[in-house]
């Protein structure tokens, strides 16, 4: 078990949340190390549910293993009478093995006013999560290519790349919603028909939650974080209304860049499990969260960090060619080319957003 906050409150404030989780928490919270926080965030891990038969010497590690009888459930499914289980609503496309290692990083060049306004706002975003997150500067990449550099110096802790992606993930579930919101409301006001966009933007939203389930399984957040996630939501809420309303185009530029972000954010993490430069994740025995490997149907034996991480750097590469796209396109006309049937000879027209990481041209897809 790890646990990362100020120990004192790490330890006095255990029986409570034990009681209103229904679970034992005490020797939970209070065996193993804890650490002052070298940055703002707080954030308590609990290790992932199944590392069972992964166990370090505690010298060697500032991160510990909770065995599974320790374990607590974040978000326990309610039991009640009649259901046994409910399935996730969208169940995800699944990708292949190869798809899934021919992501790369990759940027854009902003071409009008608008993309350098959403590429700036994004440049912001990443300086303040930098922040946040106390990278110091040996730890940062090459910010001539902020995302597509991912060597530094010096790698990132796990609970650092913890808060990180939890962060993100809390953000990045709030645009396909809004848009999605928007497109609908509009459609049911101007009586007109949406052409396919609104099942992607939320269906982008509901995956981006999936993501971050996934990671509160790995870490709880404390108060601190669970603040800035929410004054987060509420700002980048109401500002993304705002703004889709004035420019969706411009918002699905944003998106893309945000998810420009996301791509060199989970490829860097992935060369650190690779390098074995953390030493929890990049064990061959960690096994990711049950609801990773429903959600995912990961296969047996292909269920490490590694893997895991693998699936959720594909998804981003998929939101980031699907808003670029977007970004390129006709917002009241044109129909969403990724859900949509093509022309028998234009077939080949059809865009496939992993493929192209900076998104296509309106002339591509739409013709
Ligand atoms: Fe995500
Ligand atoms: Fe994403």
């Amino acid at each position: 078990m790890i646990a990362l906050e100020a120990s004192k409150k790490v330890c006095s404030v255990s029986p409570k949340q034990a009681a209103q989780l229904g679970r034992a928490l005490t020797p939970f919270f209070c065996q193993g190390h804890t650490l002052g926080l070298a940055y703002p965030a707080t954030l308590r891990i609990a290790a992932a549910a199944h590392q069972s038969s992964f166990s370090r010497p505690p010298a060697a590690r500032a991160f510990s293993t909770t065995s599974v009888r320790e374990l607590r459930d974040v978000f326990p499914a309610k039991d009640t009478p009649f259901i046994r289980k409910t399935p996730p609503a969208w169940p995800h496309p699944g990708y292949s093995e190869e798809e899934m290692l021919a992501v790369t990083p990759a940027h854009r060049e902003p071409k009008t006013i608008g993309d350098w306004v959403a590429w700036k706002l994004v440049r912001l975003a990443r300086w303040a999560t930098d922040l946040a997150t106390g990278i110091g500067r040996e730890q940062q990449v090459d910010m001539k290519n902020p995302t597509t550099a991912v060597a530094a110096e010096k790698p990132l802790t796990e609970a650092q790349w913890l808060v990180r992606i939890i962060f993100l993930e809390s953000i990045a579930g709030v645009p396909g919603m809004v848009g999605g919101m928007l497109r609908h409301l509009h459609s049911l006001r101007r009586l007109k028909r949406d052409n396919g966009w609104i099942e992607t933007l939320l269906e982008e939203s509901y995956n981006e939650r999936m993501h971050l389930l996934v990671f509160t399984r790995m870490a709880e957040p404390g108060w601190f974080m669970k603040t800035m996630i929410l004054g987060a939501q509420g700002v980048f809420f109401n500002a993304m209304f705002l703004s889709y309303l004035i420019s969706p185009k411009i918002c699905h530029r944003f998106v893309g860049y945000l998810e420009e972000e996301a791509v060199h954010t989970y490829t860097r993490l992935l060369k650190e499990i690779e390098n074995g430069d953390l030493p929890k994740w990049s064990n061959p025995k960690f096994e990711v969260p049950e609801i990773a490997a429903t959600y995912w149907r990961m296969p047996e034996g292909k269920r490490t960090m590694r893997d895991l991480i693998l699936y959720v750097r594909a998804d981003e590469a998929v939101h980031r060619g699907v808003n670029h796209t977007l970004g390129n396109l006709n917002q009241v006309e044109d129909p969403n080319p990724f859900v949509s049937e093509y022309k028998a000879g234009a077939e080949h027209n059809k865009p496939n957003a992993a493929l192209k990481p900076t998104g296509y041209e309106r002339a591509e897809v739409i013709g």
